[in-house]
């Protein structure tokens, strides 16, 4: 056992695509990834929404499906379990940038999606009072628009060149400002503002730990421990779980 969990009172975990590799969904980068197959810049970036929404649902609406056919893996279950194991007077905040919802569906708790949440639409107009709402079909044949203002609905996921969400955002930074533990499991770490959060966990003090089928390219020096391998393999192991 690597990581004692016992030891630890302030636990952030960062999550990204490879924790869910072992449930079929893609990632992103890297062999087979969702951008090494889509052009990001005309895809994902928030322009898309109105100069080709029909391309970003196919896009989206084909992850919504693989989505409702993926089940957590072992990488998943071992957070779940590390939350429901928590003693008195620990915390652990679960950050991700997965839109699949992966980590509820195991039974985590206080999960922050702060790149949203696929299985979800909102109407595209930020002035519309539509809420957000679950939305499994995936659109894939037709854009839908919104009952209230007839504006396109889109997935409702963070674009390239749109801020993250409000809550979300600043939960997990104020839970950095005094974090004791610090694990990145299975992100390529190229993605900001979660790739600075390591700075911020390591500012406060905390203990740095990434986890990865790889190293980063470009290796961040504030991770004070790199461990290489597969998530539902290594996490489990780290954990003496
Ligand atoms: N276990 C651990 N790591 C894995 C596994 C696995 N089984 N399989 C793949 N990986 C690693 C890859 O080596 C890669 O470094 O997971 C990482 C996934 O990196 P990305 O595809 O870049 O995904 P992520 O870091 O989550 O992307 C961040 O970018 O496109 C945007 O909004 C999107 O949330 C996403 C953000």
């Amino acid at each position: 056992m690597v990581i004692d969990r016992r030891r630890y009172a302030r636990v952030v975990v960062l999550t990204g695509a490879g924790v869910s590799a072992a449930s079929g969904l893609r990632t992103y980068r890297g062999p087979g990834g969702v951008w090494e197959e889509h052009d990001v810049e005309r895809l994902g970036h928030v322009s898309a929404l109105t100069e080709r929404p029909a391309d970003v649902w196919r896009l989206f609406g084909g992850l919504r499906q693989s989505v409702l056919a993926a089940r957590p893996n072992p990488a998943h279950d071992a957070l779940a379990r590390w939350q429901a194991e928590l003693a008195q007077g620990q915390e652990l905040l679960l950050v991700t940038q997965n839109v699949d919802g992966l980590h509820q569906m195991a039974g985590s708790r206080n999960v922050c999606e702060i790149h949203g949440n696929v299985l979800h639409s909102r109407c595209g107009s930020p002035d519309c009072t539509l809420a957000q709402f679950r939305d499994e079909d995936p659109h894939t044949s037709a854009v839908p628009s919104c009952p209230l203002c007839r504006t396109a609905v889109r997935p409702d996921v963070v674009l390239f060149g749109e801020e993250l969400p409000a809550l979300p955002s600043w939960t997990a930074k104020r839970a950095l400002r005094d974090c004791d533990l610090f694990l990145a499991i299975g992100t390529s770490g190229s993605v900001a503002p979660a790739s600075s959060y390591v700075r911020g966990a390591e500012y406060a003090g905390a203990r740095t730990v990434y986890i990865n089928l790889e190293p980063m390219k470009d290796p961040n020096p504030a991770f004070q421990e790199v461990y290489i391998g597969r998530a539902e393999e290594l996490l489990p192991q780290l954990l003496g779980m």
